[in-house]
């Protein structure tokens, strides 16, 4: 890691305290129903390992993998489907989990294709979201953390499919990425 990193923006005690302020939230929200939580592979892997553990409302837990950045530091706009659901989301409860939304681009293709397999419902639950995300019009019930346009890394968020495994958000320094 070293001095490719260029801060910590948000520590692990700040994302252990807001998940469990998430997990809360969404507890009073679906109590006395069954939720399906889907992780979008693989930047949501940490918030769903945490947020999990967090909820007591009977959950089942799915994946999908999509990918729009491949190695680079922008969004290609391009969404590539990895991985397909296991399960059949017809009349669930469906609550899907992001680590970041970015461009907001990866969510809203998403949340279309979702839409498109009859959920009883399908709500977003993202625990960081940028500034120019409110340029798609999307609904996200749940939002950790409005965080500025940096490149972050680090609590599932890769950069070249490094620094996922940091247990806090940090900010990568510039010259890893070939800016100023
Ligand atoms: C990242 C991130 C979100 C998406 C957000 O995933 O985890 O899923 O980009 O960007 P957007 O709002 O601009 O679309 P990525 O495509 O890098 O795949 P990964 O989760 O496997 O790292
Ligand atoms: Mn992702
Ligand atoms: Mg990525």
């Amino acid at each position: 890691m070293g001095k490719d990193l260029s801060r910590v923006l948000i520590s692990e005690q700040e994302l252990q305290a807001k998940i469990k302020e998430l997990a809360g939230r969404i507890d009073a929200d679906y109590a006395g129903t069954e939720l399906l939580i889907v992780g979008v592979l693989k930047g949501a892997v940490m918030v769903m390992a945490d947020l999990a553990r967090a909820l007591h409302v009977p959950v089942q837990m799915d994946w999908m993998a999509v990918s729009s950045y491949g190695a680079g530091t922008k969004s290609s706009g391009v969404v590539r489907v990895l991985k397909d659901l296991d399960t059949d989301i017809a009349g669930r409860h469906v609550l899907v989990v992001e680590d970041i939304i970015d461009s907001g681009l990866t969510l809203s293709w998403l949340l279309n294709n979702l839409r498109s397999r009859s959920p009883a419902s399908v709500e977003i639950c993202t625990l960081l979201r940028k500034p120019d995300a409110v340029k798609v019009e999307m609904d996200v019930r749940y939002v950790g953390f409005d965080i500025p346009n940096e490149f972050v890394i680090g609590f599932g968020l890769d950069y070249a499919e490094r620094y996922r495994n940091l247990p806090f958000i940090g900010t990568l320094a510039p010259h890893v990425y070939g800016g100023e």
